[in-house]
Order: structure tokens, then sequence, then C-alpha cells
């Protein structure tokens, strides 16, 4: 038996929807003297060696957080170091998806991004459409208030045209009209970095997620620490408002 497959052995519930706010790239590339870039470049492959631990552990929808609507205000010079090497890992991964199985999705603003890096995430999406294995959600120029404003305006929209009423207004109905409708809420929020926000990051979705905290910076993020999370998540007890006997009486 493998270390990692040891491991799996002790997580009975894992969790269907992990979000995760990969963050301190910028502090880890600091830390060794190099530019806010080069930390940029060793999360991607982070969160490549994520996700290929996610596809072992057959994990149903992956989110990672790479790109944030507030991100835009960060000096000129790093947002195009970003958006340069968005486009060069897609490049570069693409068939490490497909031989995965992975079903991948952008989710943000994409018009805000450049024209090339836009289309090569759309024919991303397109090409990996059918695949059943993993669900990776990319996360890129999204926030989630913006996200829900845009649900807001076309709600109102199909009021004024007489497609909905109001008395059809419900939380399934916004739900349906954000841009994460087509996954299950998150299980499992993991922010790295030690910030303890949620920095616009899925706001609807996280109502009863479990949240991880670590200190970690992202760069240095190691399987051995999601494991632990992962137990440690098998071990809580969600409630949803509701009390322990109740919840032993829908287990028995
Ligand atoms: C997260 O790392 C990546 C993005 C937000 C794009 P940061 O760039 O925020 O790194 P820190 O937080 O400054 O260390
Ligand atoms: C959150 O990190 C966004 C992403 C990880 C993509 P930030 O570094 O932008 O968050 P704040 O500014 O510390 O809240
Ligand atoms: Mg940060």
């Amino acid at each position: 038996m493998t270390d990692q497959n040891k491991d799996l052995t002790a997580i009975s519930i894992l969790p269907k929807h992990i979000g995760i706010i990969m963050d301190g790239n910028g502090r880890w590339a600091k830390l060794r003297g190099k530019r806010r870039i080069f930390g940029h470049e060793a999360g991607v492959i982070k969160a490549k060696e994520v996700v290929e631990q996610c596809v072992k552990m057959k994990l149903e929808v992956l989110t990672l957080y790479a790109f944030s609507s507030e991100n835009w205000s960060r000096p000129r010079k790093e947002i195009n170091g970003l958006m340069k090497l968005f486009e060069r890992t897609i490049g570069k991964y693409t068939s490490l998806l497909i031989d995965n199985d992975v079903c991948f999705k952008p989710v943000g603003n994409l018009d805000m991004l450049p024209e090339v890096l836009k289309r090569k995430l759309e024919q991303m999406e397109a090409i990996t459409s059918e695949n059943s294995g993993l669900r990776l959600n990319l996360a890129i120029a999204y926030g989630a208030r913006q996200d829900i404003v845009g649900a807001v305006k076309t709600i109102i929209d199909k009021l004024e045209k007489g497609e909905l009423s109001k008395e059809e207004i419900n939380e399934d109905l916004v739900s349906d009209h954000l841009s994460f409708n087509d996954v299950s809420d998150l299980d499992l929020i993991i922010r790295t970095s030690g910030e303890t926000r949620l920095s616009n990051f899925m706001l609807w979705e996280s109502a009863y997620s479990e949240i991880y905290f670590t200190e970690t910076l992202w760069p240095s993020f190691e399987e051995q620490e999601f494991m632990e999370i992962l137990q440690n998540y098998s071990k809580s007890e969600r409630r949803f408002g509701s009390i322990k006997d109740q919840i032993d009486l829908k287990k028995a």
C-alpha cells in the first residue's frame, strides 16, 4: 500500500466539493529573495499536484481561486505576468487534463481577460466538456459579490418580461442564476498563507462549508497537510442548523 493510499483509508467521508484559496505566492517568493512572479510560477506547480491528488482520490469537484475581481487593482506588471502565466499553463496542461478525464470550467468575468487567454480557457472547457472524472473549476476574474449582482439583474429581467413571478423567487432559484449553478455547494474551503478571510470567494456557496485556514504559503502546501485536513474534515459533524440527536436519527 502506498503512503497516500494508507492516508486515504483514514478518510471515511470525502467532501464532494473542495474550494481552495491559493494564497501566499508573493510572500513565498519574497522570503527567497525572488520576484513575485516566481512565487506564482511555483503556485501553478502546486495547483497541478493538488489536481492530480484529487483525481487519485476520485473527488467530484475542485474549485481553485486563481484571480479575484479585486486582483485587477494590482500593479500592471504583476497582472500581465499572471495573465501570461495562465496562458502558458493552459497550453502546458491540456493533455494532462484530457488524460485524467478532468472536466474543466473557467468561472468569472472572462470578458475582462486578454482575448487570447479567454479563447484558450473556452477551448479547454470545450475539449474537456464530455469528461466525467474530476470537475475542475478555475475561478478567474471571479468575485462572489459580482456574481450575485449578475444573478439579481438576470432575475429582474425575467420578472420584467413576465417569465418569473415574485413568489417563485427562493434560494434554489437564486442558486440557479449563479455561475456555480451546476455543482453542489462547497463542503470544504482551504485557505493558505494565514489570512483568515474569504476575500470574495463563493460567498453564497459557502453558507455551510467547513473552513480550514493554514499558515502554510501556497507553494509550500504539501500532500501530507492536505490529507490531514481531509482526515479532520472526515471527523467533523456538519449539523446544518439542527442538533446532534437529529443527525444520529438520520444516520440510523
Ligand atoms: C495568491 O498569492 C495569488 C493571487 C492572488 C493571484 P498572492 O499573490 O496574493 O501572494 P501574497 O498574499 O502577496 O503572499
Ligand atoms: C485571494 O487572495 C484571491 C486569490 C487567492 C486568487 P488575495 O491575496 O487577493 O486576498 P487579500 O487581498 O489578501 O484579501
Ligand atoms: Mg495574497
